[in-house]
């Protein structure tokens, strides 16, 4: 519904990936939905999620099990409650997808059973991981996409950036509450309020912050940002996932190789042949994601090599086209015919375990916002997420933050008017090259300086660097009008100032933060989560 320039539904959610796709088909029976994208509905992360999603869905495995593994892969630093209600409610979020036509891989030569095929990950004792071939997240994603576009109570807006979030206390009304938010409809150039009794940021994570990333262009910590500047807290920032495996080619923009290649036998070795993975942990090509990423980068750099290998062409042709004909079919684009030869990989920034802080409802320090997915921090990962693990984190909280503004709903109450946006600021910049410029600068020095080896002088560069970008970007922010670049690449800087904020006050290594100048865990009996206070940077015990 459009009242004056404003739109108003009972729930706006912005960010369509598996969190806030589901979270609208969740919500629509009983609440008018807006569903905001930036670029087309289904463009996410999701769209692109390959190895599957995990779940205790065989009687050999157990949710202990499940649990461990995740507790294992966090380094200490998991909400144990938080793990164990996901994992429990795992096999009932599978079935949701079940039930709503999502179809997944069945056993081979058993396309009439009731079993489906179980795949492994780095971390995972058992097969647990559910998947649709590799290409799991776009079977999931056109699936929920196509019924939300059916569904009369979800309205769409694709192709709308939001920009920032509006607060009682932005508007100088007497509440802490969020009311909506302002969107740049980028077809017709123009900023829309939306309001909504209840808000949620699914927008997803931050790989656009580094220089090689397995992540689309939509990546760039738009959520994360809006909620710091609305004033609420965030976490863990230094916990940055490297997948070990993206495919090594000029072409392959962001192409990643699903770890589950390795989880039915894949080998990682060098160029000359020679493996290397067991001289760093006993499980080598199994071992969690952060173990084998930095055993590549080590590799790499101590051979001087630009890539390493990965092969599976001992396994049979038939079986490799079957289960991998995404990566077989654009390996063979790229002149790599991975039944016959290995691929060229290298690692890339994949998955933040960090953002907005939020309860077992999703619910924000701030009243009617919630945060769901990639961009929020749950307690779920810990210091380093295990394989396949994200997905079901989206499905299981946006049920549950689902079930929480429900309850909220039936209180009275309506969306409130809200201001326009100020167009005092209309001139067009001439300058793009600067956003452009920017825009490399901060990707290039997050990668070398903030990237799977750390040390407290490369840290400090790239903290000198990024208050620069963001007093240049805050300037120009403030006297040009705003584009979705020009939105993102201050998102970005404002993110990556989390990020290096966030490792600077961890003197340890743990997880995924791993620096040279503390190369071992602290002692300290209970390790902490880092948590970052507006206009207060603090360090906090983990619950
Ligand atoms: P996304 O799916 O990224 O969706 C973000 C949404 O927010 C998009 O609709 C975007 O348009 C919107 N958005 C962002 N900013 C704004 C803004 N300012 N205004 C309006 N809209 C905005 N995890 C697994 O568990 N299993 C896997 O097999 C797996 N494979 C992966 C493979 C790849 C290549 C990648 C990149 C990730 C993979 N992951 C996997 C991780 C997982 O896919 C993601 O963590 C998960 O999909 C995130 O879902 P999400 O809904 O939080 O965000
Ligand atoms: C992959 O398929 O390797 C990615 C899985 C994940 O990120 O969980």
């Amino acid at each position: 519904m459009s009242i004056a320039g404003t739109q108003q539904h009972d729930v706006l959610i912005i960010g369509s990936g598996a969190a806030g796709i589901s979270m609208a088909l969740t919500l629509a029976d009983s609440a008018r939905v807006a569903l905001v994208a930036k670029e087309a509905l289904t463009e996410s992360a999701t769209l692109y999620a390959q190895g599957g999603i995990s779940a205790v869905l065989d009687e050999t495995d157990s949710l202990e099990s499940h649990t461990a593994d995740t507790l294992n892969a966090g380094a200490g630093l998991c909400d144990e409650a938080v793990v164990r209600h996901v994992v429990e409610q795992g096999p009932k979020s599978i079935q949701w997808l079940i039930d709503r036509g999502v179809s997944f891989t069945r056993e081979q030569n058993k396309k009439d059973s009731a079993d489906y095929h179980l795949t492994k990950e780095g971390g995972h004792s058992h097969r647990r991981v559910i998947h649709a071939a590799d290409a799991t997240g776009r079977e999931m994603e056109l699936t929920l996409a196509q019924q939300a576009r059916e569904h009369p109570n979800i309205e769409i807006f694709e192709r709308h950036i939001a920009i920032d979030l509006i607060t009682g206390s932005k508007l100088g009304w007497r509440d802490n509450r969020c009311h909506g938010a302002y969107l740049l409809d980028r077809d017709n150039d123009k900023v829309v309020a939306f309001s909504a009794r209840a808000v949620v940021l699914a927008t997803g994570g931050a790989g656009k912050a580094y220089l090689y990333t397995s992540n689309p262009d939509i990546a760039s910590g738009d959520g994360i940002a809006m909620a710091w500047r609305a004033g609420c807290r965030i976490a863990n920032m230094e916990f940055i996932q490297f997948h070990p495996t993206c495919l090594f080619h000029p072409q392959a923009k962001s192409f990643l190789v699903t770890e589950a290649l390795r989880g039915e036998g894949a080998r990682l070795s060098l160029p000359d042949g020679s493996r290397f993975m067991e001289q760093f942990d006993e499980r080598a090509e199994l071992a969690p994601r952060d173990i084998v990423a930095r055993a590549i980068d080590h590799t790499m750099k101590r051979s001087g090599v630009e890539y390493v290998h990965l092969d599976i062409s001992h396994q049979p042709a038939t079986f490799i086209r079957e289960h991998f004909p995404t990566i077989y079919q654009r390996c063979l684009e790229y002149g790599y015919d991975i039944t016959r030869q290995p691929i060229p990989v290298v690692p890339a920034a994949h998955y933040i375990c960090g953002g907005i802080m939020s309860d077992i409802h999703g619910r924000s320090d701030l009243e009617g916002l919630y945060a769901v997915g990639e961009a929020a921090y749950t307690g779920m990962h810990g210091a380093n997420r295990m394989a396949s693990n994200s997905l079901l984190e989206c499905l299981v909280f946006a049920e549950s933050a689902s079930r929480h503004i429900l309850e909220q709903l039936k209180q009275p109450g309506s969306p409130q008017p809200l201001p326009e946006w100020d167009e005092s600021r209309v001139t067009n910049s001439d300058e793009e090259v600067v956003v452009t410029h920017n825009w490399h600068e901060l990707r290039r020095f997050m990668w070398d300086y903030v990237g799977i080896v750390r040390t407290d002088k490369r840290l400090q560069r790239a903290k000198n660097r990024v208050d620069l970008l963001q007093h240049e970007i805050s300037d120009y922010y403030s006297n040009f009008r705003v584009t979705s670049d020009l939105i993102e690449l201050r998102n970005l800087t404002l993110v990556a100032d989390l990020i290096i904020r966030s490792a600077i006050l961890r003197k340890e290594s743990r997880g995924l933060h791993y620096t040279l100048d503390y190369l071992d865990r602290s002692q300290e009996k209970r390790p902490q989560t880092t948590i970052l206070i507006p206009n207060n940077y603090i360090r906090a015990k983990a619950t």
